[in-house]
This record gives structure tokens, C-alpha cells and sequence, in this order.
């Protein structure tokens, strides 16, 4: 079997692609990196227990990009993602990047016009994506089940507070403290942009406060961001993430459209549906979906964590159905800019920001 030669940069979260890439018949896992010392002695003495003596090992960037591999898994600071897979890129390698996608819009250009000067794959490792029950909204909501989308929301709630201290380190001025209230907003767009496969056209930001007990902990911004997006076809889209308090950490997305809805409920789909041309009367279900394969089943985020690994080693090696659930460098930036310019909403008192279509190079430069 054809073999993609992977190397994985930043060894937290990266661990969790080591570990997949280990599963996968198509994956020769050949270096990892992290400048991270006490980490990459870490991941020796795990490859060792694994007999993964091939292995390279590097706490410089430098010196990792000389290694002889086909692709790089970029699990580095989320702010930082976008230098690193341009090196990438312009050294002949494909890459995939963790969330976020960038940190600026001229990032977001960039890194757009280096896989077109490139020609190489790119994908976005946004795997709240792919849960079997937010696949099945996309196959439903493409299918034309629930009509046209008029309303949409999208929830990442995930109260991080107590693991707060562990996952910043005691480092001041970690991405996590410093970013703005609506960075870490492709959790919760990306879900709803990859089921409708709508563009978003303008965003109005807002944030809470800075919360005292996310402060105390090091923050530096608001602690909840919420995006209001209007979608290209008209639909309100809701867009809300991060440190709340919940009964339960489920993040919710749901589709309104002009036939029906759909709820993701974390255990099962809720649907809705009436019959064209006859208001009310329609017809309930609740149910789980399968996997669409099934060695998603044993992987975090709800198997989301697999499929985008999956998916782009096979895009890599030419399989066009892995290139089309694959997402492209377009909808990455799509995904992310709303939270960028959400920002920009905010420091101008919530005025709403028209989103460029970065898709059509006369709206770049600007
Ligand atoms: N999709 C998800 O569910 C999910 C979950 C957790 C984290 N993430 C993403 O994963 C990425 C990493 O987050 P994290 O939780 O692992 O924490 P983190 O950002 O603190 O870890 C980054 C790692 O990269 C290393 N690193 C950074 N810059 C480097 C450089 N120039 N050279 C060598 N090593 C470098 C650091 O030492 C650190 O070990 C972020 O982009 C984050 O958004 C995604």
C-alpha cells in the first residue's frame, strides 16, 4: 500500500495525530517536532514503547522542514499556524493545520494564494465537522430534506476553566490568554458552513465581559464571543464559543429551513420535515446515525479527529471523495474570518462588517 510520509509539528495536541497516524495503513510516520524539550522526550520514550524506531526527532523548526516527508501536521500555537504552512507549502509538502485557520486577513490571503502558487493539498483540520450526526445534516441539508436555510445556530460551549492552568502552562502570554473574545470561532461556524455550504457575507461581533473567574486565570478578552453572520442566500446564522457554564458540555447546531429543521442533540438528530407546499402537518424523528467508516467510532471529538487525518492523507494520494469531504483552504478562511472581523464589529460599538469573498481575487488586496 502507497504510503504518505507524515511529519507532526507541536506534540500536545499533535500526540493525538501521532497516535491516529500509527492506525493508518497509508501513514509512515517519520518526524515530529516540538521545542518543547521534556515533550519530545516524552513522545521518544512513547514511540520507543511503540517500536517506532524510524522516527526523527526535533525541537527546531529549521531543521524538522529539512526531513525527507510528503506532509506536515501543523499542531503548533493557533496563532501562528499560517507562516509555518506557507514554509511548508513552498518546500513542496502538503500540509494540514490545526484550528484556527489564521490570525489575520492578510494571512488569510496568503495563505490562499500559496496553494494556488503551490498546486499543493491543503486541509483544515476542523473536526467538529464530522461527527456521523453533523454528517448526516450535511447529506440531509444538500438532499433538500428541510428547504432553504433561513436560520442557523452553531454552540462550541466548553467551560475550559478548570483546566485552565494545564493546558496555558503557566505561560502569560499564551494564544489561549491573549486571544480576542471571537478567534476560536471555527468550532462553532465551521460545523454550520460545511452542512450548507453557504458563504458568510457580513458579521456583527459581541462579546461578555472579561468574567473574573476566567481573568483570574490569565485572560485577556471578553470570555464568551458570539458572531451574528448573515449567510450569502440571506439566513441569520448565531454563532457562540467558548468558557460558559452549562449543565452539560453538549455544542449545539441546528438548520431552519423553509420545509423543516434539524438539531444536533449530542446522543441523536432531531428532524422535522413537512411535506412541500403544505405548512404544518409534518413529520418528527430522533435518531443516531452510523459512522460513515467505522474506525471513526474509536477516535475523540465524536470520530471527528479521524476523519480529517483520513481524509487528507487521501487526498494526498488522489481519492476524490476524500478531496471533496476534505476542507479546502476557501472554506478554512471562510470558517475563521467571521471571528476575525467579529472582532473589528466590537471595537467599532457592534457595526456589522461585510465579509470579502477571498474566493475572487479583485476582493484580496483590500
Ligand atoms: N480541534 C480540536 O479539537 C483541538 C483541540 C485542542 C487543540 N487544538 C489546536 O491544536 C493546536 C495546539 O494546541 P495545544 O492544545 O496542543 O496547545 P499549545 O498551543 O500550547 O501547544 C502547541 C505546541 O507546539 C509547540 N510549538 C509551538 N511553536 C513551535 C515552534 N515554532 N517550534 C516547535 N514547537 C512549537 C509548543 O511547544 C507546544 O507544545 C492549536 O492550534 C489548537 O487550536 C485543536
Amino acid at each position: 500500500m502507497e504510503k504518505v510520509k507524515v511529519g507532526v509539528m507541536g506534540a500536545r495536541r499533535g500526540s493525538t495525530f501521532i497516535n491516529s497516524s500509527l492506525e493508518d495503513p497509508c501513514v509512515e510516520l517519520v518526524a515530529i517536532c516540538d521545542f518543547n524539550k521534556a515533550l519530545l522526550d516524552d513522545c521518544k520514550a512513547h514511540a520507543d514503547q511503540r517500536g517506532l524506531g524510524n522516527v526523527a526527532f526535533y525541537d527546531s523548526f529549521d531543521e524538522f522542514i529539512q526531513h525527507d516527508m510528503d506532509a506536515v501536521i501543523l499542531a503548533n500555537y493557533a496563532n501562528e499556524h499560517v507562516p509555518y504552512a506557507i514554509r511548508v507549502m513552498d518546500s513542496g509538502r502538503h500540509v494540514m493545520t490545526e484550528c484556527l485557520t489564521c490570525a489575520t486577513m492578510k494571512e488569510a490571503v496568503e495563505l490562499i494564494e500559496c496553494v494556488e502558487r503551490t498546486g499543493k493539498i491543503y486541509a483544515y483540520a476542523e473536526n467538529y465537522c464530522f461527527t456521523p450526526i453533523r454528517w448526516e445534516m450535511r447529506q440531509r441539508y444538500r438532499r433538500g430534506d428541510i428547504g432553504e436555510l433561513m436560520y442557523a445556530e452553531g454552540e462550541y460551549v466548553h467551560d475550559c476553566s478548570s483546566i485552565w492552568p494545564s493546558i496555558t502552562y503557566g505561560i502569560r502570554n499564551h494564544w489561549r490568554n491573549l486571544m480576542p473574545s471571537t478567534f476560536y470561532c471555527t468550532h462553532s461556524i465551521g460545523p454550520i458552513l460545511y452542512m450548507t455550504g453557504l458563504r458568510p457575507v457580513q458579521v456583527t461581533g459581541f462579546e461578555t465581559p472579561n468574567m473574573p473567574f476566567m481573568r483570574e486565570l490569565g485572560t485577556a478578552s471578553g470570555t464568551l464571543g458570539m458572531e451574528i453572520i448573515t449567510l450569502e442566500n440571506g439566513a441569520m446564522f448565531k454563532s457562540l464559543h467558548f468558557n460558559m457554564k452549562h449543565t452539560t458540555h453538549v455544542s449545539n447546531y441546528q438548520l431552519n429551513g423553509t420545509l423543516g429543521a434539524m438539531k444536533d442533540l449530542g446522543d441523536k438528530l432531531d428532524v422535522y420535515v413537512e411535506e412541500p407546499g403544505k405548512n404544518g402537518g409534518g413529520k418528527g424523528e430522533s435518531y443516531l446515525p452510523e459512522h460513515v467508516i467505522e474506525e471513526g467510532k474509536a477516535s475523540g471529538h465524536g470520530g471527528g479527529d479521524f476523519y480529517t487525518t483520513h481524509y487528507f492523507i487521501r487526498s494526498i494520494l488522489g481519492d476524490e471523495v476524500a478531496r471533496e469531504r476534505s476542507i479546502d483552504v476557501y472554506s478554512a478562511v471562510e470558517m475563521c474570518i467571521p471571528g476575525t472581523l467579529g472582532f473589528v464589529s466590537i471595537t467599532e460599538g457592534n457595526k456589522p462588517i461585510k465579509l470579502p469573498n477571498l474566493r475572487n481575487k479583485a476582493e484580496r488586496d483590500p
